[in-house]
């Protein structure tokens, strides 16, 4: 039986640390590079549970500085937002022409 544990990094996407170290042995060296690769980031909460762990694994597995990891870009809506709120501001727009 294997012991070694798994650590989930990206829960949403059900991503390991041994993954992403592999990806960035390959060269996948940003998180953008990981993000493509391995789809971490993608999930709902667009990035907020894990990129600051891939951040972390990109800077001990390469030792750049935490300054020449660009991050991922945001995209909207910043935050988390109910459907129903977007099926409000529709309504309104419609409303006013
Ligand atoms: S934890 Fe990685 S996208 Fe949500």
């Amino acid at each position: 039986m294997d012991n070694k544990k798994e650590i989930i990094v990206c829960f949403c996407e059900d991503i390991t640390e041994d993954e992403i170290v592999n990806a960035i042995r390959q060269g996948f060296t940003r998180p953008v590079d990981i993000k493509n690769y391995l789809r971490t980031g993608m999930g709902p909460c667009q990035g907020r549970g894990c990129a600051s762990q891939i951040m972390r694994l990109i800077r001990q597995k390469t030792s750049q500085s935490p300054e020449s990891i660009l991050p991922l870009s945001n995209r909207p809506p910043i935050i988390p937002v109910p459907i129903g709120v977007l099926k409000k501001i529709k309504k309104q727009k419609v409303m006013k022409r």
